[in-house]
């Protein structure tokens, strides 16, 4: 028999995609590379094996499938990817597309894109988020490269995704490496979400003594407020869940190290080409860096101690709860700030509302105020920034001395919040109408004549530095 999509991979990623996209109707030819793999899958799949087609060889797999045969590859990202397509690549016949379903460099994406382009072949960039779970039941799905391609397959990744209010959290981005990209800031986004809510665990931890049960139960009722997100939720459960071993908390036997894949650091790298600097991100990729250095940050314990200078107040939860939506605001508008540079100099036409849109369910940064980020988008952001929308600006205005409190806390405290500090920085300097690169500027002429910008007009101009006293 034959399908109108296969899946090469079959790991759990690209096994719960398997049975997400049979569970819709559709029958799907499997290849893994180890076929007791393939087998085994085929023998758990109960009822929806009847629309699984097997396959021991890429000949057959590749036999299996209708034309133009769409093929998503699950692998890991990388040099897996470069070595499936070079298998496949010579079976397959023009017009034929492969769909890389990791989490790619888009810049690999690209450089695939294009070859493949030159043979004829299609080649699609396809984000995927929400875990195990969500590939099973409905990811939120990032698209990249060739429409028309897309559109030969748009009615299986529609049904498969997840829906917001019936509407598939699906969406075509833009050519090459758009989806992928917009997968890797959906990914820089989740890993300052996810260290936020670190921080704030951190302050009540360290700060006021909480436990972890008192912490996770406060974010489970943040979890009913305007922080519901699928991430304050799970860190509730979490916090809440006990170590079946020893009966502690689960996290305080969880050693304090962070690692990482790649996408939220690419995040930082690209947003930072770009122009862009995404602090919030780049704080988060920093203290997953830091927290590796588990033996340095023992040995800075024993040698500084206790750094704190003074105290403030503990700030009430609801001054948390309120620094916490502020500070998340401001890393969501770094990181649409990061689609709108990516877009145009990839001249991808990314709709960045369409990736709001897209966020709303199934993903692992899903929250409720996607929805109204989607709508802010939608009616236009001032100056390209979030938090200048109408609504968002509302909830900065209230966020922002709950931000600065939260900060000033920590800092006298001795408690480290990157996130949160970088946050109120972006901010403060956001809403500073002169800053203070005049003395950058006037430093720069001083030393290697670069010229600066006259306030009252004239590009190019210099100070009269010849001459000035000089100390050394
Ligand atoms: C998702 C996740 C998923 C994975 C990332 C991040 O959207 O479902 O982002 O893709 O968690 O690879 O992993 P690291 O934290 O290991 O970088």
């Amino acid at each position: 028999s034959h399908a109108r999509i296969g899946l090469v991979g079959l790991g759990v990623m690209g096994a719960n995609l398997s049975l997400n996209i049979a569970d819709h109707g559709f029958p799907i030819a499997v290849y893994n590379r180890t076929g007791a793999v393939t087998d085994a899958f085929v023998a758990s799949a109960g009822d929806l094996a009847e629309r699984l087609v097997p396959a021991q060889t890429y000949e057959d797999f590749v036999a299996s499938l209708s034309k133009p045969r769409a093929i998503i590859i699950m692998v890991k990202a990388g040099g897996p990817v470069d070595a499936v397509i070079a298998d496949l690549g010579p079976l397959l016949d023009e017009g034929d597309m492969i769909i890389d379903a990791g989490n790619a460099n888009f810049h690999d994406t690209r450089r695939r894109e294009a070859a493949l382009r030159e043979k004829g072949l299609n080649f699609i960039g396809m984000g995927v988020s929400g875990g195990e779970e969500g590939a099973r039941h409905g990811p939120s799905i990032m698209v990249g490269g060739n429409k028309a391609s897309y559109e030969v397959i748009r009615d299986i990744i529609e049904a498969i995704s997840a829906k917001h209010d019936g509407q598939p959290c699906a969406a075509h981005f833009g050519p090459d490496g758009a989806g992928h990209f917009v997968k890797t800031v959906h990914n820089g986004i989740e890993y300052a979400d996810m260290q936020m809510i670190a921080e704030v665990y951190g302050v009540l931890r360290d700060g006021a003594g909480r436990t972890p049960s008192e912490i996770g139960a406060l974010f489970e009722a943040w979890d009913k407020g305007p922080l519901k997100s699928y991430l304050v939720e799970i860190s509730g459960k979490v916090l809440q869940t006990a170590d079946p071993k020893t009966g502690q908390p689960m996290v305080d036997v969880i050693v304090d190290t962070a690692g990482q894949k790649g996408t939220g650091r690419w995040t930082a790298i690209e947003a930072i080409t770009l122009g862009q600097s995404p602090s919030t991100i780049e704080a988060a990729v920093a203290a997953r860096s830091w927290s590796s250095e588990k033996a340095t940050r023992e040995a800075g314990q024993a040698l500084f101690g206790d750094d704190a200078v003074e105290t403030m107040p503990m700030p009430s939860d609801a001054t948390l709860e309120k620094a916490l939506l502020a500070a998340k605001l401001i890393a969501y508008d770094q990181g649409f700030k990061i689609l709108i540079a990516a877009s145009s100099t990839y001249d991808w036409g990314i709709d960045l509302a369409a990736a709001a849109e897209v966020w709303r369910e199934g993903c692992i940064i899903r929250s409720a105020l996607l929805d109204d980020m989607a709508q802010a988008i939608r009616a236009g952001l001032p100056h390209d920034q979030l938090i200048f929308a109408p609504t968002f600006a509302d909830m900065i205005r209230e966020g922002a001395p709950a931000l600065r409190r939260v900060v000033a806390y920590a800092a006298l405290k001795g408690l480290p919040i990157p996130a949160f500090a970088n946050a109120l920085a972006y901010f403060d300097t956001m809403r500073q109408g002169r800053g203070t690169t005049d003395l950058v500027q006037a430093q720069r002429d001083f030393f290697g004549a670069h010229g600066f910008e006259r306030v009252d007009g004239g590009a190019g101009q210099h100070g009269p530095w010849a001459g000035t006293v000089s100390h050394s």
